[in-house]
């Protein structure tokens, strides 16, 4: 079964769609299966593959899987890269707030959308938008665990409690098994004093719960966006590069440890003692 990944953080400009287009290409090159989903109307992660669908076009987007008006499937696109596909969306997808607002268990309609495809997959990755609005609230009721890229600039911290309070939320009513894989620091500039601060505090607060792997601040990064290709295939020997093929290999091991430990007898319980 894919495990599902949301990349959250209601804050906009942080990293979340540089973050989730290339570890999922990062992973795909690992010969993972990865399927990439747009869930912000900014459609940034479609551009970021080179495959934005035109606002005119016909062509199905997560937005009409949302409204259950396709399948899944029938939104699904190949992206050209070997194992990556992708789940395209535009700015109609922004209606959908509010054309859900009545719907019946509107919190899960994509988890909905993507138990038809979900076992296809080794890795699905959610681009949240920058709010804690209904689209994040059915990212991480549809996703197994969350990873939350931190801007290792000013005010990184600001917002995550609130985040942290929405998770919460989540865990206690629609999916209590909603974990946090990681927060990961980005846009990290080594120079700078701050960033080391904003790194010695959040690995102070959250511990084992943040990436070793830290992204640097990296032009490349944000020039192969552009070019509408993940920076893999653009300068794999890019700082940039090296990062996330860090985080995709730091990624892979968690979730094989995550799965040794659940599958190992718990300790004190053993056959023997436990009958
Ligand atoms: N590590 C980085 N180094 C340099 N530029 C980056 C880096 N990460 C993201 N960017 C750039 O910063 C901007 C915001 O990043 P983006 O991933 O779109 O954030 P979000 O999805 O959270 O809004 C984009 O222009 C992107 O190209
Ligand atoms: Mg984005």
């Amino acid at each position: 079964m894919g495990k599902i990944i949301a990349i959250v953080n209601q804050k906009g400009g942080v990293g979340k769609t540089t973050t989730t287009v290339n570890l999922a290409a990062s992973l795909s090159l690992a010969d993972q299966k990865v399927l990439l989903v747009d869930f912000d109307p900014q459609g940034n992660a479609s551009s970021a593959v080179g495959l934005a669908p035109s606002l005119g076009g016909d062509q199905a987007t997560i937005y009409h899987a949302l409204l259950g008006e396709v399948t899944l499937s029938q939104v699904i696109v190949e992206t050209g890269i070997d194992h990556l596909s992708l789940a395209p969306a535009n700015p109609h997808l922004a209606g959908a707030e509010i054309e859900l607002v009545g719907a019946f268990a509107r919190e899960g309609k994509l988890r909905a959308a993507l138990s038809e495809i979900k076992h296809r997959y080794d890795y699905i990755f959610i681009d949240c938008p920058p709010t804690l609005g209904l689209l994040t609230v059915n990212a991480l009721t549809a996703a197994d665990s969350v990873i939350v890229p931190l801007q290792a600039e000013y005010f990184a911290l600001e917002g995550l409690g609130q985040l942290m309070t929405t998770i919460d939320l989540i865990k206690q009513s629609v999916n209590p098994s909603l974990a946090i894989e990681g927060i990961a620091l980005t846009m990290f500039n080594g120079q700078l004093k701050l960033s080391h601060e904003i790194e010695n505090e959040v690995r102070q607060h959250f511990g084992d719960r943040v990436f070793k792997t830290v992204i640097p601040r990296n032009i490349k990064l944000s020039e192969c966006t552009s070019f509408g290709k993940p920076i893999v295939l653009y300068d794999v020997n890019s700082k940039g590069c090296v990062a996330y093929l860090d985080l995709a290999r730091e990624l892979l091991e968690n979730t094989k440890r995550a799965r040794q430990q659940q599958q190992a007898p718990a300790p004190g319980r053993s056959p023997e003692i436990g009958g």
